[in-house]
């Protein structure tokens, strides 16, 4: 073999193990995962809430909040929050895998409530940034077997009661924490290992209306308003994924 030809062989497979070295773009592994459905459930209620008012006008029939539009607010939403750009996810993955099967359940979502939102004279339909993150959760968890819900220390909805687990890591949060970073840890679950996978959720201006001041009076949807601050911690979505 010639000089020249060898040294290209080489180049040829330094080039295959840079290749081999590069991070795949959706994330890898359990935790990559974990973050990505977490992140896109929060794009996705970040949606919902700044729809709110339009969704909840009572003089307004068809809204035109279509699964096609709420898809392309969370496609821009997603790349904030999560860094990932979903028209380039493919099912090659199993990050890219998920977030499309997430991306699915959210949009059916929508469309199985086309009829509540675009109901006219009715102002509070019930269609919540947590009504709809627990519609997706749950017909996430039929297709893929990962759970994926929000919780609270303070939650309003029994569905959204903290495990033990859970509970430590919010009353964590609440401690001393550096705001908005997650949570994660390696443990075991009904014999199965698991990563176990926290993201806190904190108030924004748009969640004032129904979680606001001034606590103990009653919401549009006729809850107890809790009195948060933006900025305080509201909660957090939690995430399992089993390990392989
Ligand atoms: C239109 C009123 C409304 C707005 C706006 C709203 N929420 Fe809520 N939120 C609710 C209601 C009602 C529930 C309880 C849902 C149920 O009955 O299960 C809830 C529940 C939750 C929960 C689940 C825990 C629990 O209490 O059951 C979280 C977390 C949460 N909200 C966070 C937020 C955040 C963060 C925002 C802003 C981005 C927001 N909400 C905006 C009405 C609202």
């Amino acid at each position: 073999m010639n000089k020249a030809k060898s040294l290209g062989i080489a180049a040829m497979g330094l080039a295959a193990v840079l290749v081999l070295l590069q991070p795949s773009q959706a994330g890898q592994g359990e935790e990559g995962l974990a973050k990505a459905i977490a992140d896109y459930l929060v794009a996705a209620r970040g949606v919902i809430a700044r729809n709110q008012t339009l969704i909840n006008d009572s003089a307004k029939g068809d809204k035109g909040f279509t699964p096609a539009v709420f898809e392309g607010q969370v496609t821009e939403e997603f790349k904030k929050v999560g860094g990932i750009d979903l028209k380039t996810a493919t099912n090659s993955s199993p990050t890219g895998k998920a977030l499309l099967e997430l991306n699915d359940a959210a949009k059916e979502v929508i469309a199985d409530a086309q009829p509540e939102i675009n109901e006219q004279g009715k102002a509070f339909k019930g269609f919540t940034p947590a009504i709809f993150g627990a519609r997706t959760g749950d017909k996430f968890y039929k297709k893929t077997k990962l759970k994926l819900k929000q919780t609270s220390l303070k939650f309003r909805g029994d569905y959204n009661r903290p495990d033990d687990f859970e509970e430590e890591v919010l009353k964590k949060f609440e401690a001393k924490w550096d705001k908005g970073k997650p949570y994660m840890e390696e443990t075991t679950l009904g014999g199965r290992k698991v990563v176990r996978y926290m993201k806190p959720l904190y108030i924004a201006t748009s969640c004032l209306t129904c979680h606001g001041d001034p606590a103990g009076e009653m919401d549009i949807s006729g809850r107890i308003k809790e009195g948060y601050k933006e900025g305080d911690l509201r909660g957090a979505i939690s995430v399992i994924v089993p390990v392989k």
